[in-house]
């Protein structure tokens, strides 16, 4: 029997149309060039592995965020596999689907065959008279490690989106275009080597080393300084065709399962509840008010030792009480707040010590850290002994006693979440030295990135073990919350947050391209801190508005929760380490406000089954939650320049999936707000869609055109499309 039929079938069940998909015509290129060695491989629909390595071959072992197999489309499990084998300078190509990669005199291009069967060049390794060659590597012998820089041809008119979250504080950009972007962790920074252009492809380095990206106006070129293999991907699609890029992206680097339906709704949290008696107190007041709360969390140092991973029992005698007495009173779920370093005080310090699972440097087993006035060491989470020893002590500590859910605080990786040279400090005098973090994984310059993305991973390998849901399973019943990821993470039963955010009305602004450009990055599981991290006084009136303005933005996230530690008239009468005596309720910030914030969190209340559609979209296909407008009107001029130029009025618009277009007021004291509504497509207008205020249902026709309209506190501006009453049913 022929397997063809057999093919056509699985490719038609993953939603391909099978007789326009070109099967791959080749198994791999390898291109041998003196020392260097190159593989070319098709991977997933319409994609293509690149593989880069001196001296010896990848060993497939290297730190990796694919998935292999692939979820859909052809490719997997190829190893090395190449049937054609090129000497420098050779020439041959290979097509996949709608892609062909070209290797011309040992250069090599990727192009896409249009619908009428001609070809495009979508981008190529970036040559010139004089110029660094595109693959460029520097040894220094260390060790087989290598930095390298590897270079691609850019237009200067070309559009980049995605690269990861810079959540601070003067770049509101959606375009990356101009941008040299850093890729390394630290608070509130997840940049990610992953990005689409308005050309029609998709470019991700499956590579968790440090390095950059310059997107250049000629040359978009990746720096990494430190690999032994480089190894990226390309998939193409119709030009502004960014949900089959994402869809084609997630195939090959995991989907996001949906969450539970508990963690749609409502969450408090502040920086700190510092014991039992107040968050009772909170789930009775949750109660008492009337007020829906579906999680409360409780934040860091409810812990004696950094490194015990339990509740200090002086402070939080019953954990198991408490989290059914909060499920009695308001219904909610718990989560607890972990970090990752260890102090020598810790009761699981020296286990850990002996058995290995503690990073070091690299020039001996230093300290990575300081904080609140010891050194600390990480844990070692790139080793899955390690990550199991950390879930046992999760397990014993909350899981087991009823809190369920985790969230996965300042493990940014090298030390404790600032550029390097790090925030701890508070030891005074002692000088501190730089950590070159050393992980069982590799280095932190070579793998470091990865190191928040294993934390995920023990966290949702523990809950999976525990709740009898293998790893592949499509939802969730909890959650992890982090502060960061690599790319990939929207595998794992987790979101990740936006960081320590400054609590004014300009970042607020920015959170809308940070998070636009992380979920063009294929991480649509996002939130932010309500009202910012630090900075709000609770007392003063602008703090009021910021606070109430940023809710109101909240309600169309895909997770609404408040955050942050705050500061007020109250005196601080607690000596507990980071007890703060400022509320961060609904009802903290004024009897008024108290009822506008009650309605916007009824109304999330009232959208949990669209935002619940959106989860599922995002599941099946990869489908982008929040996204900038280009995503969906690129068909409007106004939007392509716009976007170009990183138009302050255009990218702090968003849609909240395909219905609801979203303009949060950033301004201080204003009543009204222009916004800009976009041309409607083709296929919208057949719809019978209009843009329609979500507040007076007024009609404001089929766009093209600034309106000004009303932008009280309790109104956010938001427009939608098609029946009100099918977006609350999630009808969509
Ligand atoms: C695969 O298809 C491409 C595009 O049609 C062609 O240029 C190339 O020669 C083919 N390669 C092989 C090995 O048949
Ligand atoms: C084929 O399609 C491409 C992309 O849509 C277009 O740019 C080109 O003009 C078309 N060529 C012909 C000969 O129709
Ligand atoms: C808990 O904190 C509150 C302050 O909000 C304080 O009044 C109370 O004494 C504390 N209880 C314990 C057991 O520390
Ligand atoms: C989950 O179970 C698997 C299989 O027993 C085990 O290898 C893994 O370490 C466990 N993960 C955690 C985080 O405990
Ligand atoms: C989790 O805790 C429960 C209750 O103590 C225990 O029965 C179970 O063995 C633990 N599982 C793991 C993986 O630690
Ligand atoms: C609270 O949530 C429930 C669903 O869990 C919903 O039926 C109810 O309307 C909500 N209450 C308010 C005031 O929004
Ligand atoms: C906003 O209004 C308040 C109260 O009228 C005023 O004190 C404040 O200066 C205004 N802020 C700005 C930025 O205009
Ligand atoms: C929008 O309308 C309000 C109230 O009608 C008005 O005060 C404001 O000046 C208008 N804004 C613009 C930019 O036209």
């Amino acid at each position: 029997m022929s397997t063809l039929p057999l093919l056509l079938l699985l490719l038609t069940a993953s939603g391909i149309i099978a007789d326009s998909y070109f099967q791959p015509n080749s198994t791999g290129i390898k291109l041998q060039n003196g020392f260097e060695r190159v593989y070319i491989q098709p991977f997933g629909n319409h994609g293509v592995r690149v593989r880069a390595s001196l001296l010896r071959d990848p060993t497939g072992r290297e730190p990796s965020a694919f998935l292999d197999p692939p979820l859909e489309g052809p490719g997997g499990n190829a190893g090395l596999a190449h049937d054609i084998t090129l000497p420098f300078q050779g020439s041959a190509s290979l097509r996949n689907g709608n892609i062909i990669a070209s290797v011309v005199q040992g250069v090599i291009s990727f192009s896409r065959v249009e619908l009428n069967g001609t070809i495009t060049l979508l981008t190529a390794e970036f040559t010139d008279t004089k110029t660094l060659p595109a693959r460029y590597y520097t040894q220094d012998f260390r060790s087989s490690s290598f930095e390298a820089a590897f270079g691609f041809s850019a237009n200067p008119d070309e559009m980049f989106f995605g690269a990861g979250q810079q959540a601070c504080c003067n770049d509101h950009s959606v375009n990356k275009k101009g941008q040299v972007v850093d890729l390394i962790n630290f608070n509130s920074h997840v940049t990610l080597p992953v990005w689409m252009s308005s050309k029609g492809y998709l470019h991700f380095f499956n590579m968790p080393s440090q390095g950059r990206i310059e997107f250049d106006r000629l040359r978009t070129r990746f720096v990494t300084s430190e690999a032994t293999v480089v190894d990226y991907y390309i998939t193409a699609a119709q030009p502004n065709d960014y949900d089959v890029l994402q869809q084609q992206y997630t195939a090959v680097t995991g989907r996001q399962p949906t969450p539970p339906d508990f963690a749609l709704g409502y969450q408090q949290s502040k920086l700190r509840y510092y014991n039992q008696t107040q968050i009772l107190d909170l789930a009775q007041r949750f109660h008492d008010e009337k007020v829906n709360v579906s999680l409360i969390v409780v934040d860091f140092f409810a812990w004696k030792f950094q490194g015990d991973w339990s509740f200090n029992p002086q402070f939080w005698p019953d954990p198991a009480f408490m989290a059914s007495e909060v499920k009695r009173l308001t219904g909610a779920e718990m989560m607890v707040s972990l970090w990752p370093s260890v102090e020598d005080l810790s009761e699981n310090y020296l286990t850990l010590q002996g058995n290995g699972f503690l990073a070091t440097t690299r020039d001996g087993p230093g300290v990575q850290d300081s904080f609140d006035g010891v050194y600390t060491r990480l844990v070692d989470s790139t080793n899955p002994a390690a990550r199991e020893f950390l879930w046992r002590r999760l397990n014993d500590s909350y899981f087991s006693k009823g809190i369920h859910n985790f969230w996965i605080d300042q493990a940014d990786g090298g030390t404790l979440g600032e550029p390097f040279e790090n925030n701890g400090q508070t030891i005074s005098s002692i000088p501190y030295a730089r950590s070159f973090a050393q992980y069982f994984l590799g280095t932190q310059e070579a793998t470091g990135k990865m190191y928040p993305w294993l934390h995920q991973q023990a966290i949702d390998e523990g809950l999976h073990n525990l709740t009898e849901t293998d790893g592949a399973s499509t939802s969730c019943k909890y959650l992890s919350l982090t502060r960061s990821t690599f790319a990939g993470g929207q595998r794992f039963c987790s979101y990740l947050w936006s960081g320590d955010t400054d609590s004014r009305f300009d970042v607020l602004l920015q959170q809308i391209t940070a998070s636009v450009s992380v979920a063009a990055s294929g991480i649509s599981s996002w939130t932010l801190d309500i009202g910012g991290f630090a900075g709000l006084d609770i007392d003063s009136a602008v703090g009021k508005q910021l606070f109430v303005r940023w809710l109101a933005m909240g309600v169309f996230l895909p997770f609404m929760r408040v955050h942050g530690t705050r500061t007020c008239n109250l005196l601080q009468t607690d000596t507990q380490p980071f007890a703060n005596p400022c509320p961060n309720e609904p009802w903290s910030y004024g009897d008024e406000n108290f009822i506008i914030i009650k309605k916007y969190i009824s109304l999330r209340y009232q959208l949990v089954p669209y935002v619940r559609k959106l989860f599922e979209m995002l599941q099946q296909s990869g489908k982008t939650i929040m996204r900038p407008l280009y995503f969906d009107f690129s068909s409007d001029p106004v939007i392509v320049h716009a976007t170009r130029t990183n138009d302050p009025v255009i990218v702090h618009q968003f849609m909240f999936g395909p219905r609801l277009l979203i303009a949060p007021v950033g301004v201080e004291n204003v009543t009204s707000q222009e916004v800009y509504l976009p041309i409607l497509p083709e296929p919208y207008i057949a719809e019978g869609f209009k843009w329609t205020h979500w507040w007076s249902d007024t009609d404001f026709g089929t766009g093209g055109k600034l309106v000004n309209v009303s932008a009280q506190l309790d109104e956010i501006p938001v427009f939608y499309l098609g029946k009100k009453g099918d977006i609350l049913n999630g009808n969509i």
